[in-house]
């Protein structure tokens, strides 16, 4: 096979992870995939740090997920924080635990984990103070400052449910869900930094709470703002923190008890607050981040995700530190102050595990190899892609440019409902072929379906399932559990459905192709079509919205909008507009990137938009409209393919 990479000798030569050959993963695969129960259980007995180890494994599963949810270790105890900082004090107490970059290149602050076990106390003991206790939700809207960390772990150590809202979220979203998980104390700052310029987190949250009833907010100050502050209701973080007890006894939770709620975007414009538990979130991240990267003692972990994102729960946070490892924060941007600025980072750092996204990869691809040549990259071991599908050029260009051919590419395909890594290459055993994620973790069993339904054998394609339960997976939707069995166990009988479609070549590796529903990937980022289109339907000049994705040279997707006028309305710089609008209610990350009035939208007799006519448009391809035959009006196709916008370039 032509384009297969093999694992280059220096990658492989002193694995330290679980699976160091191929063997071992066939081997774990079959133990795994016969008795998923006992390989689990074992592993999290082995790997955590319990108060009453679990003696049970899997309970249920798929099949009693509309009744009773499928559990993992249900019988063990255990409190997350031990593992992830308190039994490493001994072995590596003076150890980084997290390196943090600043938004100004050099700006760098250290953590060993001996500081970071203090501060999450004191910060949990201020918490405590503040009311918070088991089961009450903490929203934290931060920016990348090791602080939101701390809070993350501070709210684990007393058994609170954290929700993490991304930085970039509008006052209106951040509301949303604050509502939504009933939070009664909100952790904020009173400005992020990214790329020279602040971001006003303080007044946003100030904006979203108002007339809301939140008991506290903790204002952690970084940029020093002047904020508005309501002695009421908001406190400082540096008077309560600094002077809170440094010691904290973590408080002990059942293994199922939720972890956290990260909300994400579906099918309807109501994001849904994914929930993720305590042992199986914590054993599969830790489990995978060892395993995928074959994370070694001396590793420099960079994986430059926000946390706002699963991504950063998972492999900033959880992971890294439940290994013991050096993480890095990075709080600012691939191209400030210019597109050396990982690679910078890498130097300065020997940074020798590095993940990011495919939309940065080609963000800075475009930008030439000089760049990335300026700075020694000689300690790159692995290489990571997360977030999308990663197209051939973009991948060859991290593989030849950025890692020199001497480093191991990483496409690793997973959700934010999967908790953490599902099919992927293992760096040190797994050859890669340029855009496939390859072969699923052991225990992970994929399912393709045909457009009938049928199972697909061997090669082929069509929409990726999951057969079976693993410990990672998240076990429901907050408040929702109905929407939760409807959204991923309502299509096919006792599979998981993930959204994507996936092909499956002669060797057994999986392509991912995207989804097929109708979430949105924007560099890397969930939005979903309902979202960006009950947003334009506030608008007064709006009478009928439909958005669609099209491919996008950088950002993967682009969003395509479909607007049908109020009687009356001025187009005249229409776009700027909406687009203020989706800032508005979704965020700085929602922008419309093509814009078309159009007279009507292709809908059924039932009054149903027909989705594919719109795609396939907003993709230049006017010419493979299938049957139109069943619209209520062919007419205004005609329209809309003379009108369309032109996104090839
Ligand atoms: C969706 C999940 C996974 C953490 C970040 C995104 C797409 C993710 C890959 C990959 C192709 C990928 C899928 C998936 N996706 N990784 N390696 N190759 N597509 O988490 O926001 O929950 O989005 O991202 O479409 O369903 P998320």
């Amino acid at each position: 096979m032509a384009d297969l990479y093999p694992v280059p000798e220096a990658v492989s030569a002193g694995a330290s992870g679980p699976l160091r050959t191929f063997d071992a993963y066939l081997r774990a695969a079959h133990r795994a995939g016969s008795d998923p129960s006992g390989y689990w259980l074992q592993q999290a007995r082995e790997r955590l740090a319990w108060r009453t180890p679990p003696t049970v494994g899997l309970q249920g599963g798929y099949h009693t997920v509309a009744g009773e949810p499928f559990t993992w270790f249900a019988d063990g105890v255990l409190n997350v924080t031990e593992s992830c900082l308190d039994r490493h004090l001994g072995p590596r107490g003076n150890k980084t635990a997290i390196l943090w970059e600043g938004d100004e290149p050099g700006d760098v602050r250290t953590l060993s984990y001996a500081e970071l076990h203090t501060e999450v106390c004191r910060t949990a003991n201020a918490l405590r103070h503040l009311g918070v206790g088991s089961g009450d939700r903490v929203v934290i809207y931060m920016g990348m400052v090791p602080e939101a960390a701390i809070a993350m772990l501070a709210c684990a150590r007393l058994g609170a449910i954290h929700s993490v809202v991304f930085g970039g979220f509008s006052a209106e979203s951040l509301r949303d869900r604050v509502l939504d998980c009933g939070a009664r104390v909100v952790i904020t700052q009173d400005e992020g930094r990214r790329g020279g310029r602040p971001i006003p987190l303080k007044a946003t949250t100030d904006e979203a709470l108002q007339g809301l009833e939140i008991d506290q907010v903790l204002v952690y100050r970084h940029t020093g703002a002047e904020v508005g502050f309501d002695p009421e209701r908001d406190v400082w973080w540096h008077e309560v923190v600094p002077h809170a007890g440094d010691t904290h006894r973590a408080v002990p939770m059942d293994a199922e008890d939720p972890l956290f709620i990260l909300y994400t975007s579906g099918s309807t414009g109501k994001p849904k607050g994914l929930v993720h538990t305590t042992a199986g979130y914590l054993l599969w991240t830790s489990w995978t981040c060892e395993t995928t990267f074959d994370l070694r003692e001396d590793d420099v972990f960079a994986c430059v995700a926000d946390i706002g994102w699963i991504t950063g729960h998972s492999y900033i946070v959880y992971g890294p530190l439940a290994n013991g490892a050096t993480t890095l924060m990075f709080e600012s941007t691939p191209l400030y102050p210019d597109a050396g600025r990982y690679w910078d980072m890498v130097e300065r750092h020997n940074i020798t595990v590095f993940y990011t996204a495919p939309t940065a990869i080609r963000a800075l691809a475009a930008h030439g190899s000089e760049p990335v040549e300026r700075h020694d990259r000689s300690t790159l071991r692995v290489l990571g892609t997360v977030g999308e599908p990663i197209n051939a050029d973009a991948w060859r260009w991290y593989h030849d440019v950025v890692g020199e051919g001497r480093c191991t590419i990483v496409d690793t395909w997973w959700q934010t409902e999967t908790g953490g890594h599902m099919i992927t290459p293992i760096a040190p055993i797994t050859a890669t072929k340029p855009g496939s994620a390859t072969l699923p973790l052991p225990g992970i069993l994929p399912v393709l379906l045909d457009s009938e339904d049928r199972v697909i054998f061997g090669p082929g394609e069509g929409r990726l399932c999951i057969a079976h339960p693993w410990p990672g997976q998240a076990r429901t939707v907050w408040g929702d559990h109905a929407r939760y069995v409807q959204t991923y166990f309502g299509h096919f009988r006792s599979l998981y459905f993930t959204g994507d479609g996936a092909r499956r070549d002669t060797d057994g590796y999986y392509w991912i192709t995207g989804r097929v529903d109708d979430v949105l990937n924007i560099s890397g980022h969930r939005m979903g079509t309902a979202e960006f289109e009950s947003a334009l339907n506030a608008s007064d000049e709006v009478s009928e919205a439909a958005v669609v994705p099209f491919p996008h040279d950088v950002k993967g997707q682009g969003v395509y909008a479909y607007i049908v006028l109020q009687p009356g309305s001025d187009d005249h710089e229409l776009q700027s507009r909406l687009n203020a609008l989706c800032r508005e209610r979704i965020g700085a990350h929602a922008r419309i990137d093509a814009l078309q009035i159009v007279p009507g939208l292709p809908k059924t007799r039932s009054g149903k938009v027909m989705r594919r006519i719109l795609r396939k448009v907003a993709e230049g391809q006017p010419e493979n409209l299938g049957d139109i035959s069943t619209l209520a009006d062919p007419s205004v196709v005609k329209a809309i393919v003379a009108g369309a916008v032109d996104t090839s370039g």
